[in-house]
Protein backbone atom coordinates (compact mmCIF):
# COMPACT_ATOMS: atom_id res chain seq x y z
CA UNK A 1 0.00 0.00 0.00
CA UNK A 2 1.50 3.29 -0.79
CA UNK A 3 2.46 5.87 2.25
CA UNK A 4 -0.45 8.24 0.26
CA UNK A 5 -3.17 5.77 0.96
CA UNK A 6 -1.67 4.44 4.27
CA UNK A 7 -2.39 8.02 5.14
CA UNK A 8 -6.27 8.12 4.07
CA UNK A 9 -6.66 4.54 5.88
CA UNK A 10 -5.28 5.78 8.98
CA UNK A 11 -7.73 8.95 8.54
CA UNK A 12 -5.69 11.35 8.95
CA UNK A 13 -6.42 14.69 8.05
CA UNK A 14 -6.78 16.66 5.54
CA UNK A 15 -6.95 13.72 3.12
CA UNK A 16 -9.53 11.15 5.46
CA UNK A 17 -12.70 12.98 3.76
CA UNK A 18 -11.11 11.84 0.44
CA UNK A 19 -12.92 8.55 -1.05
CA UNK A 20 -11.25 6.03 -1.91
CA UNK A 21 -12.46 2.24 -3.45
CA UNK A 22 -10.95 -0.87 -4.06
CA UNK A 23 -11.42 -1.93 -8.04
CA UNK A 24 -11.47 -5.72 -8.98
CA UNK A 25 -11.09 -7.46 -12.45
CA UNK A 26 -13.61 -9.90 -12.50
CA UNK A 27 -12.31 -11.55 -8.42
CA UNK A 28 -9.29 -10.45 -8.96
CA UNK A 29 -8.26 -7.13 -7.02
CA UNK A 30 -6.75 -4.44 -9.53
CA UNK A 31 -5.70 -1.14 -7.66
CA UNK A 32 -6.75 1.89 -6.66
CA UNK A 33 -9.21 4.57 -7.42
CA UNK A 34 -8.95 7.55 -5.21
CA UNK A 35 -10.34 10.90 -5.04
CA UNK A 36 -6.79 13.35 -4.87
CA UNK A 37 -7.07 16.90 -3.56
CA UNK A 38 -8.74 19.47 -6.39
CA UNK A 39 -11.19 17.62 -8.72
CA UNK A 40 -8.29 14.86 -9.55
CA UNK A 41 -8.50 11.21 -9.19
CA UNK A 42 -6.76 8.52 -9.83
CA UNK A 43 -6.03 4.88 -10.25
CA UNK A 44 -3.01 2.73 -9.51
CA UNK A 45 -2.86 -0.70 -10.57
CA UNK A 46 -1.63 -3.00 -7.86
CA UNK A 47 1.92 -4.46 -8.37
CA UNK A 48 0.73 -8.21 -7.45
CA UNK A 49 -2.30 -7.53 -10.63
CA UNK A 50 0.45 -6.40 -13.07
CA UNK A 51 2.99 -8.86 -12.22
CA UNK A 52 0.48 -12.21 -12.16
CA UNK A 53 0.12 -11.43 -15.95
CA UNK A 54 -3.40 -10.04 -15.81
CA UNK A 55 -4.93 -7.72 -18.67
CA UNK A 56 -5.55 -4.29 -18.48
CA UNK A 57 -8.99 -2.62 -16.84
CA UNK A 58 -9.27 -0.18 -19.72
CA UNK A 59 -7.71 0.24 -23.26
CA UNK A 60 -7.16 3.91 -21.96
CA UNK A 61 -5.75 2.61 -18.94
CA UNK A 62 -2.14 0.64 -20.57
CA UNK A 63 -0.31 -1.80 -17.93
CA UNK A 64 2.75 0.30 -19.21
CA UNK A 65 1.95 2.67 -16.64
CA UNK A 66 1.13 1.91 -12.67
CA UNK A 67 -0.93 4.74 -12.11
CA UNK A 68 -3.67 6.79 -14.23
CA UNK A 69 -4.01 10.41 -13.08
CA UNK A 70 -7.91 12.34 -14.30
CA UNK A 71 -7.39 16.38 -13.83
CA UNK A 72 -10.96 16.42 -13.78
CA UNK A 73 -13.29 14.34 -11.67
CA UNK A 74 -13.62 10.53 -12.33
CA UNK A 75 -11.65 8.86 -15.35
CA UNK A 76 -13.71 8.11 -18.32
CA UNK A 77 -13.51 4.69 -17.92
CA UNK A 78 -15.30 4.84 -14.44
CA UNK A 79 -16.90 7.77 -15.32
CA UNK A 80 -19.02 5.80 -17.89
CA UNK A 81 -19.81 3.16 -15.44
CA UNK A 82 -22.01 5.21 -13.51
CA UNK A 83 -25.57 5.37 -13.72
CA UNK A 84 -27.93 8.26 -15.84
CA UNK A 85 -31.07 9.27 -15.97
CA UNK A 86 -33.89 7.84 -14.00
CA UNK A 87 -31.27 4.97 -12.18
CA UNK A 88 -28.95 8.02 -11.13
CA UNK A 89 -31.85 10.06 -9.75
CA UNK A 90 -33.24 7.08 -7.51
CA UNK A 91 -29.34 6.26 -6.27
CA UNK A 92 -28.98 9.77 -5.80
CA UNK A 93 -32.32 9.95 -3.13
CA UNK A 94 -30.97 6.69 -1.22
CA UNK A 95 -27.79 8.16 -0.39
CA UNK A 96 -29.92 11.30 0.75
CA UNK A 97 -27.84 14.32 0.68
CA UNK A 98 -28.11 16.88 -1.83
CA UNK A 99 -25.67 16.69 -4.60
CA UNK A 100 -24.46 13.31 -4.87
CA UNK A 101 -20.97 12.98 -6.89
CA UNK A 102 -20.33 10.36 -9.42
CA UNK A 103 -17.32 8.92 -7.37
CA UNK A 104 -19.98 8.43 -4.70
CA UNK A 105 -22.60 6.57 -6.93
CA UNK A 106 -19.85 4.36 -8.89
CA UNK A 107 -19.00 3.23 -4.78
CA UNK A 108 -22.28 2.95 -3.59
CA UNK A 109 -23.24 0.75 -6.43
CA UNK A 110 -20.44 -0.59 -7.99
CA UNK A 111 -20.88 -3.82 -7.55
CA UNK A 112 -22.83 -4.77 -10.68
CA UNK A 113 -21.01 -2.65 -13.54
CA UNK A 114 -20.80 -3.00 -17.50
CA UNK A 115 -18.27 -5.49 -17.97
CA UNK A 116 -15.72 -7.23 -16.09
CA UNK A 117 -15.06 -4.18 -13.70
CA UNK A 118 -16.38 -3.75 -10.02
CA UNK A 119 -15.84 -0.98 -7.22
CA UNK A 120 -16.04 -1.56 -3.36
CA UNK A 121 -16.36 0.80 -1.09
CA UNK A 122 -14.01 0.06 2.00
CA UNK A 123 -16.83 2.09 4.30
CA UNK A 124 -20.14 1.47 2.69
CA UNK A 125 -22.39 4.52 3.09
CA UNK A 126 -25.93 3.87 4.70
CA UNK A 127 -28.86 3.96 2.12
CA UNK A 128 -32.05 5.01 2.79
CA UNK A 129 -35.14 4.85 1.44
CA UNK A 130 -37.19 7.89 2.93
CA UNK A 131 -36.92 9.80 -0.59
CA UNK A 132 -37.89 6.90 -2.47
CA UNK A 133 -41.58 7.12 -4.43
CA UNK A 134 -43.09 3.97 -2.19
CA UNK A 135 -46.11 3.33 -4.44
CA UNK A 136 -43.70 3.09 -7.26
CA UNK A 137 -42.14 -0.49 -7.22
CA UNK A 138 -39.25 -0.11 -9.44
CA UNK A 139 -37.64 2.59 -7.17
CA UNK A 140 -38.16 0.51 -4.10
CA UNK A 141 -35.76 -2.09 -5.86
CA UNK A 142 -33.25 0.34 -6.79
CA UNK A 143 -32.49 -0.52 -3.16
CA UNK A 144 -31.30 -3.67 -2.92
CA UNK A 145 -29.82 -3.73 -6.00
CA UNK A 146 -26.08 -3.17 -6.27
CA UNK A 147 -25.97 -1.95 -9.97
CA UNK A 148 -24.76 1.09 -12.04
CA UNK A 149 -26.22 1.21 -15.14
CA UNK A 150 -25.98 3.54 -17.59
CA UNK A 151 -28.60 5.20 -19.92
CA UNK A 152 -31.52 7.35 -19.89
CA UNK A 153 -34.56 5.05 -20.09
CA UNK A 154 -35.85 3.56 -16.27
CA UNK A 155 -33.50 0.12 -15.72
CA UNK A 156 -33.09 -2.63 -13.17
CA UNK A 157 -30.52 -5.44 -12.93
CA UNK A 158 -32.53 -8.82 -12.68
CA UNK A 159 -32.08 -11.87 -12.09
CA UNK A 160 -33.16 -15.59 -14.11
CA UNK A 161 -34.20 -17.68 -11.62
CA UNK A 162 -36.17 -20.92 -12.71
CA UNK A 163 -38.25 -18.61 -15.66
CA UNK A 164 -38.72 -15.93 -13.56
CA UNK A 165 -37.21 -12.65 -12.98
CA UNK A 166 -36.20 -10.94 -9.98
CA UNK A 167 -34.91 -7.96 -9.26
CA UNK A 168 -30.69 -8.33 -8.13
CA UNK A 169 -30.25 -8.47 -4.37
CA UNK A 170 -26.80 -7.16 -2.61
CA UNK A 171 -24.27 -9.20 -3.53
CA UNK A 172 -26.08 -10.41 -6.52
CA UNK A 173 -24.61 -10.39 -9.78
CA UNK A 174 -27.52 -9.68 -12.38
CA UNK A 175 -28.11 -11.78 -15.27
CA UNK A 176 -30.32 -9.92 -17.53
CA UNK A 177 -31.11 -5.72 -18.01
CA UNK A 178 -34.79 -4.84 -17.25
CA UNK A 179 -36.04 -1.81 -19.22
CA UNK A 180 -39.36 0.36 -18.69
CA UNK A 181 -41.26 2.97 -20.33
CA UNK A 182 -40.30 6.35 -19.97
CA UNK A 183 -42.84 8.77 -18.43
CA UNK A 184 -42.97 10.82 -21.79
CA UNK A 185 -43.18 7.21 -24.65
CA UNK A 186 -45.31 4.74 -22.76
CA UNK A 187 -44.99 2.27 -25.77
CA UNK A 188 -40.84 2.75 -26.03
CA UNK A 189 -40.02 -0.79 -24.82
CA UNK A 190 -42.60 -2.25 -28.03
CA UNK A 191 -40.55 -0.05 -30.29
CA UNK A 192 -37.22 -1.57 -28.77
CA UNK A 193 -38.49 -4.84 -29.32
CA UNK A 194 -40.00 -4.57 -32.53
CA UNK A 195 -37.23 -2.51 -33.96
CA UNK A 196 -34.58 -5.02 -32.55
CA UNK A 197 -36.81 -7.80 -34.12
CA UNK A 198 -36.24 -6.12 -37.51
CA UNK A 199 -32.93 -5.46 -37.29
CA UNK A 200 -31.93 -8.74 -36.27
CA UNK A 201 -33.77 -9.39 -40.05
CA UNK A 202 -31.90 -7.16 -41.32
CA UNK A 203 -28.60 -8.70 -40.56
CA UNK A 204 -29.40 -11.96 -39.82
CA UNK A 205 -25.76 -12.72 -40.12
CA UNK A 206 -24.64 -10.43 -37.02
CA UNK A 207 -25.48 -10.46 -33.48
CA UNK A 208 -28.14 -8.95 -31.42
CA UNK A 209 -29.07 -9.02 -28.16
CA UNK A 210 -31.96 -11.80 -27.36
CA UNK A 211 -34.78 -9.62 -25.68
CA UNK A 212 -38.37 -10.06 -24.60
CA UNK A 213 -41.38 -8.46 -22.83
CA UNK A 214 -41.63 -10.28 -19.19
CA UNK A 215 -42.80 -9.63 -15.75
CA UNK A 216 -40.52 -9.02 -12.73
CA UNK A 217 -41.54 -10.72 -9.82
CA UNK A 218 -42.41 -7.65 -7.28
CA UNK A 219 -43.05 -4.63 -10.03
CA UNK A 220 -45.61 -4.13 -11.30
CA UNK A 221 -45.48 -2.91 -15.08
CA UNK A 222 -43.61 -5.54 -17.42
CA UNK A 223 -40.54 -4.64 -18.95
CA UNK A 224 -38.24 -5.22 -21.78
CA UNK A 225 -36.04 -8.25 -20.74
CA UNK A 226 -32.18 -8.17 -22.47
CA UNK A 227 -29.99 -11.25 -22.12
CA UNK A 228 -26.40 -9.68 -20.25
CA UNK A 229 -23.66 -10.89 -22.91
CA UNK A 230 -21.45 -9.45 -19.92
CA UNK A 231 -22.57 -12.49 -18.11
CA UNK A 232 -22.01 -15.93 -17.88
CA UNK A 233 -22.54 -18.49 -15.31
CA UNK A 234 -18.75 -18.45 -14.56
CA UNK A 235 -19.36 -14.29 -14.09
CA UNK A 236 -18.61 -11.48 -15.50
CA UNK A 237 -17.04 -10.89 -19.40
CA UNK A 238 -15.19 -7.57 -19.71
CA UNK A 239 -16.44 -4.92 -22.44
CA UNK A 240 -16.02 -1.17 -23.06
CA UNK A 241 -18.68 1.00 -24.56
CA UNK A 242 -16.83 3.22 -27.38
CA UNK A 243 -17.22 6.26 -25.05
CA UNK A 244 -15.16 4.61 -22.88
CA UNK A 245 -12.78 3.14 -25.69
CA UNK A 246 -12.35 6.64 -27.35
CA UNK A 247 -11.72 8.00 -23.97
CA UNK A 248 -14.57 10.52 -23.47
CA UNK A 249 -16.83 11.21 -20.45
CA UNK A 250 -20.09 10.15 -20.26
CA UNK A 251 -21.56 13.47 -21.55
CA UNK A 252 -19.74 13.49 -24.13
CA UNK A 253 -21.29 10.74 -25.81
CA UNK A 254 -22.63 13.21 -28.68
CA UNK A 255 -20.05 14.85 -29.34
CA UNK A 256 -18.03 13.39 -32.06
CA UNK A 257 -18.54 11.12 -35.61
CA UNK A 258 -18.95 7.44 -36.71
CA UNK A 259 -16.00 7.72 -38.39
CA UNK A 260 -13.99 7.92 -34.90
CA UNK A 261 -15.03 4.30 -33.82
CA UNK A 262 -14.21 3.44 -37.77
CA UNK A 263 -10.56 4.97 -37.13
CA UNK A 264 -10.30 3.40 -33.86
CA UNK A 265 -11.49 -0.13 -34.97
CA UNK A 266 -8.75 0.26 -38.05
CA UNK A 267 -5.38 1.44 -36.14
CA UNK A 268 -6.20 -0.29 -32.87
CA UNK A 269 -3.73 -3.54 -32.95
CA UNK A 270 -6.04 -6.98 -32.98
CA UNK A 271 -9.01 -5.49 -33.74
CA UNK A 272 -10.57 -6.99 -37.77
CA UNK A 273 -11.55 -5.11 -40.53
CA UNK A 274 -14.33 -7.19 -40.19
CA UNK A 275 -15.67 -5.06 -37.52
CA UNK A 276 -15.16 -2.42 -39.14
CA UNK A 277 -17.64 -3.84 -41.98
CA UNK A 278 -19.85 -4.87 -39.19
CA UNK A 279 -20.24 -1.78 -37.99
CA UNK A 280 -21.07 0.37 -40.54
CA UNK A 281 -23.84 -2.08 -41.49
CA UNK A 282 -25.10 -1.64 -37.98
CA UNK A 283 -24.98 2.39 -38.40
CA UNK A 284 -26.99 1.84 -41.87
CA UNK A 285 -29.80 -0.72 -40.52
CA UNK A 286 -30.26 1.69 -37.57
CA UNK A 287 -30.46 4.25 -40.08
CA UNK A 288 -32.75 2.37 -41.80
CA UNK A 289 -35.07 1.68 -38.84
CA UNK A 290 -35.30 5.51 -37.53
CA UNK A 291 -32.54 5.34 -34.74
CA UNK A 292 -31.02 8.53 -34.96
CA UNK A 293 -29.60 7.80 -30.74
CA UNK A 294 -26.74 5.66 -32.04
CA UNK A 295 -23.57 7.70 -30.01
CA UNK A 296 -20.95 6.66 -28.80
CA UNK A 297 -22.30 4.55 -25.47
CA UNK A 298 -24.95 2.28 -27.51
CA UNK A 299 -22.01 0.61 -29.39
CA UNK A 300 -19.22 -1.83 -27.50
CA UNK A 301 -16.25 -4.16 -28.19
CA UNK A 302 -15.04 -6.98 -25.75
CA UNK A 303 -11.83 -7.18 -24.12
CA UNK A 304 -10.95 -11.09 -25.64
CA UNK A 305 -7.53 -12.90 -25.68
CA UNK A 306 -7.71 -12.49 -29.42
CA UNK A 307 -7.79 -8.24 -29.48
CA UNK A 308 -11.34 -6.20 -29.31
CA UNK A 309 -14.56 -7.57 -31.26
CA UNK A 310 -18.17 -5.97 -31.49
CA UNK A 311 -20.35 -7.03 -28.97
CA UNK A 312 -24.03 -7.96 -29.51
CA UNK A 313 -25.87 -5.07 -30.99
CA UNK A 314 -28.04 -3.37 -28.09
CA UNK A 315 -30.35 -0.05 -27.92
CA UNK A 316 -32.06 -0.18 -31.07
CA UNK A 317 -34.94 2.19 -30.78
CA UNK A 318 -37.04 4.06 -33.69
CA UNK A 319 -36.79 7.65 -31.84
CA UNK A 320 -37.79 9.16 -34.92
CA UNK A 321 -40.89 8.13 -33.70
CA UNK A 322 -41.21 10.30 -31.08
CA UNK A 323 -39.94 13.33 -33.30
CA UNK A 324 -36.30 12.76 -32.58
CA UNK A 325 -34.71 13.97 -35.99
CA UNK A 326 -31.29 14.51 -35.37
CA UNK A 327 -28.50 12.19 -35.93
CA UNK A 328 -26.56 11.42 -32.72
CA UNK A 329 -23.18 11.74 -34.48
CA UNK A 330 -21.71 13.22 -37.57
CA UNK A 331 -22.72 11.10 -40.16
CA UNK A 332 -19.85 11.45 -43.85
CA UNK A 333 -18.64 14.87 -42.07
CA UNK A 334 -21.73 16.59 -41.38
CA UNK A 335 -23.06 17.13 -38.36
CA UNK A 336 -26.45 17.39 -36.50
CA UNK A 337 -28.25 16.00 -39.78
CA UNK A 338 -32.05 15.71 -40.05
CA UNK A 339 -32.55 11.61 -40.57
CA UNK A 340 -35.37 13.45 -43.04
CA UNK A 341 -32.31 15.04 -45.45
CA UNK A 342 -30.14 12.13 -45.60
CA UNK A 343 -28.81 11.53 -48.85
CA UNK A 344 -27.32 7.96 -50.54
CA UNK A 345 -24.10 10.68 -51.32
CA UNK A 346 -23.69 11.13 -47.03
CA UNK A 347 -23.70 6.75 -46.45
CA UNK A 348 -21.15 6.86 -49.82
CA UNK A 349 -19.06 9.75 -47.91
CA UNK A 350 -19.69 7.57 -44.28
CA UNK A 351 -18.53 4.29 -46.89
CA UNK A 352 -15.28 6.02 -47.81
CA UNK A 353 -14.64 7.41 -44.35
CA UNK A 354 -14.79 4.07 -43.20
CA UNK A 355 -11.94 2.86 -45.64
CA UNK A 356 -14.51 0.21 -47.18
CA UNK A 357 -14.44 -0.84 -50.61
CA UNK A 358 -17.17 -0.26 -52.83
CA UNK A 359 -18.05 -3.65 -53.52
CA UNK A 360 -18.54 -4.34 -50.08
CA UNK A 361 -20.69 -1.47 -49.65
CA UNK A 362 -22.61 -2.53 -53.02
CA UNK A 363 -23.40 -6.08 -51.45
CA UNK A 364 -24.43 -4.37 -48.38
CA UNK A 365 -26.97 -2.19 -49.81
CA UNK A 366 -28.37 -5.28 -52.17
CA UNK A 367 -28.68 -7.56 -48.59
CA UNK A 368 -30.72 -4.60 -47.13
CA UNK A 369 -32.84 -4.40 -50.02
CA UNK A 370 -33.21 -8.45 -50.21
CA UNK A 371 -33.76 -8.52 -46.53
CA UNK A 372 -36.19 -5.39 -45.92
CA UNK A 373 -39.21 -7.42 -46.65
CA UNK A 374 -38.26 -9.92 -43.72
CA UNK A 375 -37.89 -6.86 -41.51
CA UNK A 376 -41.35 -6.06 -42.03
CA UNK A 377 -42.77 -9.63 -41.82
CA UNK A 378 -40.96 -9.82 -38.31
CA UNK A 379 -42.37 -6.62 -37.20
CA UNK A 380 -46.03 -7.84 -38.62
CA UNK A 381 -46.05 -11.01 -37.18
CA UNK A 382 -44.82 -9.94 -33.75
CA UNK A 383 -47.13 -11.01 -31.36
CA UNK A 384 -46.09 -8.09 -28.62
CA UNK A 385 -47.02 -4.38 -30.38
CA UNK A 386 -49.94 -3.17 -31.61
CA UNK A 387 -51.13 -2.36 -35.05
CA UNK A 388 -50.40 1.03 -34.72
CA UNK A 389 -46.70 1.05 -33.87
CA UNK A 390 -46.33 -1.97 -36.55
CA UNK A 391 -47.84 0.42 -39.27
CA UNK A 392 -45.57 3.36 -37.90
CA UNK A 393 -42.34 1.52 -38.08
CA UNK A 394 -42.95 -0.08 -41.54
CA UNK A 395 -43.93 3.42 -43.22
CA UNK A 396 -41.12 4.91 -41.98
CA UNK A 397 -38.66 2.33 -42.93
CA UNK A 398 -40.28 2.40 -46.64
CA UNK A 399 -40.09 6.42 -46.48
CA UNK A 400 -36.05 6.15 -45.56
CA UNK A 401 -35.41 3.10 -47.85
CA UNK A 402 -36.84 5.14 -51.02
CA UNK A 403 -35.71 8.66 -49.79
CA UNK A 404 -32.19 7.69 -48.99
CA UNK A 405 -31.20 3.61 -49.85
CA UNK A 406 -33.03 2.65 -52.96
CA UNK A 407 -30.80 5.53 -54.83
CA UNK A 408 -27.60 4.42 -53.58
CA UNK A 409 -27.39 1.73 -56.03
CA UNK A 410 -27.21 4.13 -59.09
CA UNK A 411 -24.73 7.10 -57.21
CA UNK A 412 -22.57 4.05 -56.48
CA UNK A 413 -22.30 3.66 -60.05
CA UNK A 414 -22.64 7.03 -61.09
CA UNK A 415 -19.25 7.84 -58.72
CA UNK A 416 -17.41 4.70 -60.61
N1 LIG B 1 -27.54 -6.91 -23.06
C1 LIG B 1 -26.61 -6.20 -22.45
N2 LIG B 1 -25.60 -6.78 -21.80
C2 LIG B 1 -24.66 -6.04 -21.15
N3 LIG B 1 -24.67 -4.70 -21.11
C3 LIG B 1 -25.65 -4.07 -21.74
C4 LIG B 1 -26.68 -4.75 -22.46
N4 LIG B 1 -27.53 -3.84 -22.97
C5 LIG B 1 -27.05 -2.65 -22.60
N5 LIG B 1 -25.93 -2.76 -21.87
C6 LIG B 1 -25.14 -1.70 -21.24
O1 LIG B 1 -26.05 -0.87 -20.54
C7 LIG B 1 -26.02 0.48 -21.05
C8 LIG B 1 -27.44 1.03 -21.08
O2 LIG B 1 -28.30 0.20 -21.86
P1 LIG B 1 -29.17 0.81 -23.03
O3 LIG B 1 -29.97 -0.32 -23.57
O4 LIG B 1 -28.29 1.50 -24.00
O5 LIG B 1 -30.11 1.83 -22.25
P2 LIG B 1 -30.72 3.26 -22.68
O6 LIG B 1 -31.80 2.95 -23.67
O7 LIG B 1 -31.24 3.85 -21.44
O8 LIG B 1 -29.60 4.04 -23.31
C9 LIG B 1 -25.37 0.35 -22.42
O9 LIG B 1 -24.73 1.56 -22.78
C10 LIG B 1 -24.41 -0.81 -22.25
O10 LIG B 1 -23.21 -0.41 -21.64
MG1 LIG C 1 -28.24 3.44 -24.69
Amino acid sequence: MSDHLTCLVKGNLPLANLLWGKVYYKDIFAGILREEPGDRTSFEYDPTYLNTGNPVISYTMPIESMIHISQAGLHPFFDNLVAEGWLEHAQSRLLNKRHVSRFELLLAFGYDCAGAVSIADPEPARLTKQLLDMSDSKEMAVLTSRASLSGIQPKLAVVAREGKYYPATVGELSTHIAKFPSSGHADLTINEYLTSIAFKALLPDDDVVDLSIEAIEGITEPALITKRFDRTLEGRIHFEEFNQLLNRKSSSKYDGSHKEMSDFIRTVKDCLPIENYRLYARILAGLLLGNTDMHFKNFAMFHTPAGLRLTPSYDQVSAVLYQYKTIALAIGGASNMQIGNLKPKNLITMADEFALPRAAVSMLFKQLSRNKSDAKDAILSSSIGHNNIKDQLIKLMDARWNGTFALIGQTLSMKQ
